[in-house]
């Protein structure tokens, strides 16, 4: 579309590693087709700050490898206001930004949405968030990091869980989603994962980690997503301590938390971020509005923004029989 010359592009909701790469691709992309372009700190309440600044090639110079986001992130509560929303449009307007990138996650889309049926500034998002919850992409940006440092901890776990036959409950990020905890749990060798997309009954889950502690294993570790229905990997802990049967075993909760959001994105991140920054830019110039682009089964695609949030992105059951065949 001829009619944006201007493009304001931000990061916004959890940090993921690749945010960088991708606003680096957006940024040269854009540059390379002749348009301006404007990074907006801190997401959407840069924009209704009206905190902006200019972007060069050289401003995304050098930041390909680095976790975090150089243009800073948040949760905006503002922005969930009729008011705050109207503020950010007037401050796009003033800047002449009539086109903009957004990286991050389902609440990044869901705000997207909402500030395009009241204000119909053209957006394109890119899917940036450790948890790899969002309908219309295989895999989010940030996701193969998270996964990575989640299982390399599991390792680490493991080496002491062994030197003391210890039975460990390692607690892995996803508030809604058990990808970080079904990928990290099989790659991890975990005896038992736990993630919110099952119902997961206390007492058989008592019995099958009781019987690999006396019978077969001398160390366990089970995987928990943070948004498991039994709650989080203390929650589960505590239940387990009130138990008799438990009271031989020894049991030790490591939550692995916030690590999984930082450190140098993987390759596989950064080749992801980098051909989703260049198809947001591409989607926007070719006049697609309020949708996000992903990669499914190798190839770009767009979804429209009200589908990635409105719909679950389904795990893998097959994955999900692994875990019980290979403990
Ligand atoms: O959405 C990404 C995520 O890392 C979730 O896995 C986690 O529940 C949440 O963000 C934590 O958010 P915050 O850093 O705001 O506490």
């Amino acid at each position: 579309m001829d009619s944006i010359q201007k493009i304001g592009i931000f990061t916004s909701g959890g940090d993921a590693p690749g945010m960088n790469a991708c606003l680096r691709a957006a940024t040269r992309k854009a540059l390379a087709e002749g348009r301006e372009v404007v990074g907006i700190r801190r997401g959407y309440q840069g924009m209704i700050e009206g905190d902006f600044v200019s972007m060069t090639s050289s401003s995304v110079s050098n930041i390909i490898q680095k976790g975090g986001t150089i243009l800073k992130s948040a949760r905006s509560e503002a922005f969930r206001t009729v008011e705050g929303r109207a503020r950010a449009a007037e401050n796009l307007q003033k800047a002449g930004i009539h086109g903009l990138i957004a990286i991050g996650g389902d609440g990044t889309l869901a705000g997207a949405a909402k500030f395009y049926e009241e204000h119909h500034v053209p957006l394109v998002g890119c899917p940036g968030t450790i948890d790899n919850d969002l309908f219309g992409t295989d895999e989010t940006i940030g996701f193969d990091t998270a996964l990575n440092t989640a299982i390399e901890n599991i390792d680490k776990i493991r080496d002491t869980a062994d030197a003391h036959d210890r039975l460990f409950l390692v607690e892995v990020m996803g508030r809604d989603a058990g990808f970080i905890a079904l990928n990290s749990g099989i790659g991890g060798g975990a005896e038992m994962v736990l993630i919110p997309e099952t119902l997961s009954d206390i007492k058989k889950i008592k019995s099958h980690i009781h019987s690999l502690m006396s019978e077969q294993h001398r160390s366990s570790i089970v995987v928990v997503a943070e948004g498991d229905e039994l709650g989080g990997a203390a929650e589960i802990a505590a239940e387990l301590r009130e138990d008799d049967k438990f009271k031989d075993i020894d049991l030790r909760v490591c939550i692995l938390g916030h690590t999984q959001r930082g450190g140098s994105p993987s390759a596989r991140d950064r080749v992801l971020a980098s051909r989703l920054g260049v198809a947001a830019v591409q989607a926007l110039l070719d006049g697609h509005a309020n949708v996000m682009v992903g990669v499914i089964d190798n190839q770009i695609r767009l979804t429209p923004s009200r589908n990635v949030y409105s719909r679950k992105k389904s795990i893998n059951y097959e994955l999900l029989g692994l875990t019980t065949l290979l403990n």
